[in-house]
């Protein structure tokens, strides 16, 4: 971010012409994933069951991977195991927004998530079905730019992910 840019009022929202060389993001790009980001964590566990079933309202078939397949979605929310699990995977995307300057990391932290779910028969579809749930989801509070760049940063995040997990599949 140059003095140039800040002058012309874009300091705090980073360029868009500095692609990543292995992500293709701008630092525009994850100025707004970060900070829209913050918002989300300021109700990590409420955000993640939200996000839970969302999930499982528009792809019923994501649930049955979950030990608490059983569980009507309307009582999802007050189940203390989903909550777990909800925030887990709330601190896990923390982790990856956290890491969105540092491919270095990040990449690594993304094929992890891939060859971790590969034992439990989680599909690369259920990956896909999972960012345009995120999507959807952040849809309702983030602004349009904000969103935007979470498209973008998914649409990366998911392909790691997806190459890593088939990677594991071919391999079992
Ligand atoms: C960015 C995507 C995702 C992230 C960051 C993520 C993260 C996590 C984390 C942190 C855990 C718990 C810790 C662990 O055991 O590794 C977990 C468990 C799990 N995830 Fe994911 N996950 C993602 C996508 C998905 C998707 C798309 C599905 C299926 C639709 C899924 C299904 C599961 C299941 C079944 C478990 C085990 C739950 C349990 O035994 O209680 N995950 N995930």
């Amino acid at each position: 971010m140059g003095s140039v840019w800040s002058l012309f009022g874009y300091g705090n929202h980073g360029r868009t012409d500095d692609p990543d060389p292995v992500t293709g993001l701008t630092s525009r790009d994850r100025y707004h994933v970060k900070t829209s980001w913050a918002g989300v964590m300021k109700n990590p566990t409420e955000n993640g069951v939200a996000l839970l079933i969302l999930l499982f309202e528009k792809y019923p078939t994501a649930k049955e991977v979950f030990p608490f397949r059983d569980i009507p979605n309307s009582e999802l929310a007050k189940n203390a195991r989903v909550k777990v699990h909800a925030n887990a995977v709330v601190y896990a995307i923390a982790s990856i927004v956290d890491a969105i300057d540092n491919v270095d990391l990040l990449v690594p932290m993304l094929e992890k998530v891939g060859t971790s779910h590969g034992p439990r028969k989680v599909s690369e579809e259920q990956f896909l079905q999972l960012k345009e749930t995120i999507v959807e989801l952040f849809s309702k509070f983030m602004k349009k730019e904000e969103v935007e760049a979470w498209k973008k940063a998914l649409d990366v995040v998911m392909s790691v992910i997806n190459k890593a997990l088939k990677t594991y599949l071919d391999g079992h």
